[in-house]
């Protein structure tokens, strides 16, 4: 589940890893955006949606949204009968696996505020240097189709500029809707980097 389109960046990555397995994908339309409210109500939509599976019935949830896996991941393990898995803990693992010193973070507000990649990646390395910043106008760049467009890299310009003088070796995309916007991010690293 996720809050919108975001969540198929992550359909995409099961659906090559488990070929044999079905996929129920709930994009909370009605809901979104997650990143903009607050924990509390992010909560009670991902158990309404946790409930609606667990009648499905499905095997295992994943909460392919960082804000939900922020705001509700704890919640929906201890009330559902179903495995669930988040997005936070493998996105901070594999951004440590690069021996990365520094580490940036973009995120929706939610995410940010809520420093859940940070505690993440301390708990695996205290000494690891995080910038984050919440870049939430990416979000609606995505989930209205303007993808590859000159508004898209202008935003993404904007948004990732504080990059550009907090240089990082490592950037988490920590929002799943983010790896739909992966050619103007590059565009943009490249830039910095000539
Ligand atoms: N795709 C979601 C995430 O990973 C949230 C986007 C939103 O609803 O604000 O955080």
């Amino acid at each position: 589940m996720d809050s919108g389109l975001g969540g198929l960046s992550v359909v995409r990555l099961i659906q090559q890893q488990l070929p044999n397995e079905s996929i129920v994908f709930v994009g909370d339309e009605g809901h979104f955006p997650y990143g903009t409210k607050n924990q509390a109500e992010v909560r009670k939509f991902v158990l309404k949606i946790g409930e609606y599976f667990e009648k499905y019935p499905v095997k295992l949830m994943v909460i392919a949204c960082n804000t939900a896996t922020a705001a509700a991941l704890a919640t929906a393990k201890k009330e559902l009968s179903i495995p669930v898995l988040g997005v936070i803990h493998p996105g901070a693992q594999a951004a440590v696996n690069t021996n990365a010193h520094t580490i940036g973070v973009i995120g929706t507000d939610s995410t940010i505020k809520d420093g859940a990649y940070e505690r993440e990646i301390h708990k695996i390395d205290p000494t690891i240097d995080v910038i984050s910043k919440a870049t939430q106008p990416l979000v609606s760049i995505v989930e209205h189709g303007l993808t590859n467009t000159p508004q898209a890299q202008q935003t993404v310009n904007e948004q990732l500029s504080i990059f550009d003088t907090h240089p990082v070796d490592a950037l988490i995309l920590g929002c799943t809707h983010f790896p739909f916007l992966r050619n103007q991010f590059k565009i943009k690293l490249e830039k910095r980097q000539n």
